[in-house]
């Protein structure tokens, strides 16, 4: 069935005018909305400056200010702020594009070329709307003649190419032109623009990686590559003041560029309609191209060029039993630019029982801004604890255990993982157990697989080895009668209202107990439909408060809204730097900062619980959602959803992770099995989701819609319950994605449906409504009320247990709620309308 949410369009009308100048700002903002942050717009433009990565730079940049620039290609007009689909529909008050940008930080652009570009591109404009999940991967680019780019030429000094590419949900890149490849038509701009000039610049707007190995054809004649990603109504702005010099580029790789798509390990079974296995297992990224094919990488992970010129020099290296700590100094040692540095620590294990990458990400620590002569003292601090591997075989002797082997550990710092020079190791005599777990997960025993290992050559060197995958050998309905809760004695109602809770004269057990079997199963489902009348206006869904009964018990309706790259409701919001663009700052601390203020526009604009942050890794290039997530590095992305979560939060509202777990590909997305071993779960898919969650504990998180192992993310009573909850001690709501896939429990034939999700502790189905083979249905099934009658059904402990999940969020948010609807009762602010609207 194909997806159709409600509120999405792929209208991106709003945006489509972009501001050509500051001043114009302040008054676009107060005509869309007054309510409107000019510091989170602010902020915004220095984190998605902050994120543009420098890959090539012959001295070209930053632009001189007496050079003249002739920019080619209908992406520096029609530029892609944002992906599509609900991580980027965001009714943005403004854009800005390259061209406006570039004219706003004072390079002179060539003017008549400029005014060629922008005819044409107004001319062949595609309507601006879009089907969801049929976004285009590109817009066609303007034809050139070699008449226009030679007088082009004799007008300006240097070229700008700008080749935008698009991103969104439900769609991934496609091995094709104009998706993943250049199409001809850029090809043939690029040839021309590289003949007639001696040096030209290439702007890459894109959400996620396109292949880059055509830069090797156009040689020095390409002098300068920048990755733009995709940065919000900022971004290219951003990218402009990147190219002027105005804002140093401090941008790193969060991800490997390889030399072509087929290197990449991922790439069999990629995209399949059924199931993908992840053959590579803990060989994800930059683990498979430094451990065996470090020839066959374009750009390292972690790379990054700067203006600045940076020395750096580990002073300190400590270490002990449990930790090592590093100071490293930076030194800004060239004489004309500013700069920021991103030290990067990697850790090579002993690799004595297991298969271990040559280098993995162990820390890092980004400078400030440094001038000419200055320096800055960095301390990388690393637990030992957390390069722990996580043995699914028992080759250590330790199966289900989290592991450090014997042997010596070796740390590496340096600005990617290609250039980290070894500065200290620890050496540990015997295997040391840091955490014992159990179980979960594992691949189905009838689908094994081999995964990928390392083995050594005659010479000692690396090469690809395979073996068995350790399958599942638990028995999960012993499982789940094991860990059944005590039901509390049912009590009717007291009179206790969800404020007797909050004020601490009543315990939300008490609360609960009142509670009867309808209302428990309302609040394990969200309002029916998205846009729901009962929250502010555009929302995905609300949840919590959806009967009069349980409002009048004090349980408020709960506004749940998208998304990573800003609040996607039908009032105008600030459009944030998507998850990529983030990332690639290397900066948690600014990112956070970010948070914060997007949180107190959540608080400002009624959206209660933020759909964010996408946090699934980037296993393969072409996932169309890639711009949405972080990295293919998981303590990258742990570090960067935890910033995002903490800054969310501490304005009052919640935030809630997506998409739990193992969502890596769009097509194909809501049926699909990601057959995965249990240590590659670990250690990379659940592992940013374990750093997030034990750092900065969201009030929500989201399932997948994917299978894993065999099993959908929304009824993985493993991944939910044993792993999140009972391992992490997750203690908030998880919601599933827009609704969920028809199934009954294979372990208990008296489950399905709504049923089943609610044993595995999945509390809230988002929407509430029944998904159909013709769509969305505003009903609600009975699963739930019916399960409880049957043997083997779901047991009233269940339902209180999911509904304290439920009424916690609402707890912890009531505050914001109630404050609004304060304010909007009051008479000032009725009265400050009427005016307004009179006005
Ligand atoms: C997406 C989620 C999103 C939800 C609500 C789904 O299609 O996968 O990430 O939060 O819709 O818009």
């Amino acid at each position: 069935m194909t997806q159709t949410p409600a509120v999405e369009s792929g209208d991106r009308s709003h945006a489509l005018a972009p501001v050509e100048s500051v001043a114009q700002i302040s008054s676009v903002l107060r005509d869309a909305d007054p309510s409107l942050d000019p510091r989170l717009a602010a902020l915004a433009r220095r984190a998605a400056a902050d994120g543009v990565v420098l890959l090539r730079n012959d001295g070209v940049l930053p632009f001189a200010a007496d050079r003249r620039i002739a920019v080619f290609g209908r992406a520096q007009l029609d530029w892609f702020a944002v992906g599509y689909g609900s991580g980027g529909d965001v009714k943005a008050p403004y854009s800005w594009n390259l061209l406006a940008g570039l004219r706003d930080v004072g390079v002179q652009v060539d003017d008549e070329l400029a005014a060629a570009t922008s005819a044409w591109t107004a001319a062949h404009r595609p309507a601006t709307s879009a089907e969801w999940g049929r976004w285009p991967h590109h817009l066609p680019e303007m034809p050139v003649d070699d008449e226009l780019v030679t007088t082009a030429a004799a007008r300006s000094e240097d070229a700008v190419v700008v080749i935008g590419r698009a991103a969104g949900e439900a769609r991934d890149s496609l091995l094709e032109p104009g998706s993943y490849f250049l199409t001809d038509a850029e090809s043939d701009l690029l040839d021309r623009v590289t003949a007639a000039f001696a040096r030209t610049v290439v702007v890459i707007d894109a959400g996620n990686v396109m292949d880059l190995g055509w830069l090797a054809r156009y040689g020095d004649r390409i002098a300068g590559v920048v990755l733009a990603w995709q940065g919000g109504m900022e971004g290219a702005r951003a990218v402009a003041a990147v190219l002027a010099g105005e804002i140093a580029p401090s941008g790193r790789l969060t991800d490997t560029i390889a030399a072509t798509y087929d290197d990449y390990p991922s790439v069999v079974g990629f995209g399949d309609p059924e199931a993908t296995v992840y053959a590579e297992d803990v060989f994800v990224g930059y683990r498979y191209f430094e451990t065996f094919a470090p020839d066959r990488v374009l750009y390292p992970f972690g790379f990054g060029l700067d203006y600045a010129e940076f020395t750096q020099r580990v002073v300190r290296a400590s270490t002990d039993a449990d930790r090592i700590e590093l100071e490293v100094e930076v030194a800004n040692v060239g004489t004309e630019h500013s700069g920021r540095q991103t030290v990067q620590a990697y850790v090579s294990k002993p690799g004595t029982a297991l298969a271990q990458p040559a280098r993995e990400l162990a820390g890092f620590a980004k400078t400030s801004l440094l001038a000419p002569g200055q320096r800055e003292r960095l301390v990388l601090s690393i637990d030992l604890a957390d390069l722990a591997s996580y043995d699914d075989a028992g080759t250590t002797g330790h199966r289900d255990c989290w592991v450090l082997e014997p042997g010596e550990y070796r740390f590496a710092v340096g600005t990617d993982v290609r250039r980290a020079e070894p500065v200290a190791s620890i050496t540990l005599d015997e295997v040391r157990v840091i955490r014992e777990a159990v179980e979960a997960a594992a691949p189905d025993p009838a689908a094994p697989f081999r995964r990928m290992t390392l083995e050594r050559d005659a010479d000692g060197r690396a090469v690809v080895g395979w073996e068995p995958v350790p399958t599942a050998t638990v028995d999960r309905r012993e499982r789940v009668l094991d860990d059944l809760p005590t039901a509390l004695e049912p009590t009717g109602d007291r009179g206790i209202r969800l404020d007797d809770v909050a004020a601490g004269t009543a315990t939300l057990d008490e609360f609960v107990a009142q509670l009867t079997l309808d209302e428990l199963a309302l609040l394990a489902r969200g309002d029916l439909v998205m846009d729901s009348p009962l929250g502010t206006p555009g929302n995905a869904g609300v949840l919590g408060g959806v009967s009069a009964s349980l409002r009048t018990k004090g349980v408020r309706p709960v506004t749940a809204a998208d998304g990573p790259s800003g609040i996607r409701l039908s009032s105008y919001a600030s459009l944030l730097p998507s998850g990529t663009a983030l990332a690639s700052t290397w900066d948690p601390a600014l990112v956070r900062e970010l948070a914060a203020l997007h949180g107190q526009e959540m608080v400002r604009k009624g959206a209660d619980v933020l759909l964010a942050p996408g946090m699934n890794l980037h296993r393969n290039p072409l996932c169309g959602r890639n711009f949405e997530y972080f990295s293919e590095d998981p303590l990258l992305t742990g570090r960067l959803a935890a910033a995002v979560v903490a800054g969310v939060q501490s304005q009052g509202v919640a935030a809630c992770p997506k998409h739990f777990a193992a969502n890596n590909q769009e097509a194909f997305r809501t049926r699909h099995d990601s057959r995965v071993s249990q240590r590659a779960l670990r250690e990379l898919y659940l592992r940013g989701f374990e750093l997030c969650v034990r750092e900065a504990k969201p009030l929500a998180l989201m399932t997948s819609y994917n299978r894993v192992n065999g099993v959908w993310a929304h009824y993985h009573h493993d991944l939910v319950t044993t792993v999140l909850r009972a391992e992490w001690g997750y203690e908030g709501c998880v919601i599933t994605d827009w609704w969920l896939e028809s199934a009954v429990d294979p372990d208990f034939p008296a489950l399905a449906d709504n049923a089943y999700r609610v044993r595995a502790q999945v509390d809230v189905l988002m929407p509430g409504g029944v998904k159909t083979d013709d769509g969305p249905q505003a009903y609600a099934d009975d699963t739930i009320v019916e399960s409880v009658a049957r043997d083997d059904g779901l047991t009233l402990g269940e339902l209180q247990r999911g509904a304290r999940n439920v009424l916690g969020l609402v707890l912890a948010l009531a505050p914001v709620i109630d404050a609004r609807a304060t304010a909007a009762a009051s008479p000032r602010r009725r009265c400050a309308t009427a005016t307004d609207a009179s006005g």
